[in-house]
């Protein structure tokens, strides 16, 4: 079992997760914990070029070729950042894990069957599971449009990155993914809805967080967490 505490960010595309990881980071280093912020995928100098072919538009890949992709970035990441940062007793927010794979190329492309891609998932992060996901629920086309507003300076392209560029329907598909991940990891997920102000769904993420934090270090919800 790691010391730390491990906080996933997830969501469909434009739904505020690098915002809300960044807000909540301030606010708890403010606090006085020591934390990191990342993401998937391109967590790592090594991340960064897989994040590139995965999402540069200029790249096709084939769909097993992008699974593979995805797991190979998270692999790198559990192993250099995730589980070093944990052990040495530090809160880890990361912006997408293990449910982005099994929503957006399991529900949504629908490459595989769900349960074998959380068999590999759990095979590339070596178990490390995290204590708290919350998972902001926003309607696609406002995401979307959102998001596809983010990503055009990046790649100088209106329809936004390649997975972006799948359109609205596979936005709704990663959105029922989420809904049914919700409800089948109500242990871990808390589900926050995204149609209040950005300060507003902060303050609720912090103040869940910062309970949970209190209940962890009565050492009410360590049993299991974050197993390698
Ligand atoms: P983002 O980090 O800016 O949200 O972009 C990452 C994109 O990659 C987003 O469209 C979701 C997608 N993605 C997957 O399809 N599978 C995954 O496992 C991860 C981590 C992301």
């Amino acid at each position: 079992m790691s010391k730390g505490f491990f906080i996933v960010f997830e969501g469909p595309d434009g739904s505020g997760k690098s915002t809300q990881s960044e807000l909540l980071y301030k606010k708890l280093s403010a606090d006085g914990y020591s934390c990191v912020k990342t993401e998937e995928p391109g967590g790592t100098l090594e991340g960064e070029k897989i994040r590139d072919l995965l999402l540069n538009p200029v790249f096709n890949l084939c769909p097993k070729a992008e699974l593979f992709l995805f797991l190979a970035d998270r692999s790198e990441h559990v192993n250099r950042i995730i589980y070093p940062e944990l052990n040495d007793g530090k809160i880890v927010i990361c912006s997408r894990y293990i449910y982005s794979t099994l929503v957006y190329q399991g529900f949504a492309r629908k490459i595989v069957e769900i349960e074998f891609l959380k068999k590999i998932n759990m095979f590339a992060v070596n178990d490390i599971v995290p204590n708290i996901v919350f998972y902001l629920d926003i309607i696609p086309e406002k995401g979307l449009s959102k998001a596809k507003k983010n990503t055009f300076k990046k790649y100088y392209f209106q329809g936004g990155d390649r997975i972006e560029m799948e359109g609205i329907s596979f936005q709704h598909r990663v959105r029922e993914g989420y809904l049914s991940l919700a409800s089948q990891y109500s242990s871990i997920f808390t589900l926050i809805k995204c149609d209040r102000s950005i300060q507003e769904i902060n303050n609720n993420i912090y103040n869940l967080t910062k309970r949970r934090l209190k209940n962890d270090r009565n050492g009410k919800n360590r049993k299991g967490q974050n197993k390698r």
